[in-house]
């Protein structure tokens, strides 16, 4: 059986991984948002970063990439490398991935996707909702093992663009970002 991953953070543009097929769509019923602490990313247990998780939105839509692999061994090697990779989301969750908006079946149902539950017991990183100027500000200081957190947000707002998506979340808070940098208040 072939598996399938989604990814709507960092994995739409690094899978670091083997695949067989990269396809552009979406998932019913979330919504993207930077709520996910990260200490061992793009941030650090002193300073943790925040990085993008789902929440439940049952009337949105939210978009990113299905990672298909084939083989038996990629499959393993990619399931031991995205287990470690995303080792502080703590669900992991089966959806159904739509390619096209008109059409009622999904392109490819059972996609795999890891998120980061606001259940501070399972996931004591989860930082939630902020001012967007709060949030904002947390990003432009975190850096962590994977580089700097506001390279994340910027990474993140030009791959989705480069698919024609527009997430009001991510330019808003990548337009905060810089609004603030351009004031020079923050120093690198
Ligand atoms: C994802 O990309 O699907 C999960 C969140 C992240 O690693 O940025």
């Amino acid at each position: 059986m072939v598996m399938w991953v989604f990814g709507y953070g960092s994995l739409i543009w690094k899978a670091g991984f083997n695949y067989d097929d990269r396809l552009v769509g979406f998932i019913k019923g979330y919504r993207r948002v930077f709520y996910q602490g990260s200490t061992d990313h793009r941030g650090t247990p002193e300073y943790p970063g925040r990085t993008v998780t789902l929440e439940p939105a049952p009337r949105e839509v939210c978009w990113g990439v299905a990672y298909k692999i084939a083989g038996k061994e990629d499959k393993e090697t990619a399931l031991t490398y995205l287990e470690v990779r995303e080792k502080q989301y703590d669900k992991k969750t089966y959806v159904d991935f739509f390619t096209d908006s008109m059409a009622l079946a999904p392109a490819v149902s059972g996609v795999m996707v890891y998120i980061a539950s606001p259940d501070r017991k399972l996931n004591p990183n989860y930082l939630g909702p902020a001012l967007l100027e709060e949030i904002a500000r947390q990003i432009i200081h975190a850096e962590g093992p994977s580089g700097p957190n506001k390279d994340y947000l910027f990474q993140l707002e030009k791959a989705l663009l480069q698919f024609g998506c527009e997430d009001k979340h991510v330019i808003e808070l990548a337009n905060e970002v810089r609004r603030i940098l351009a004031e020079g208040e923050e120093g690198d």
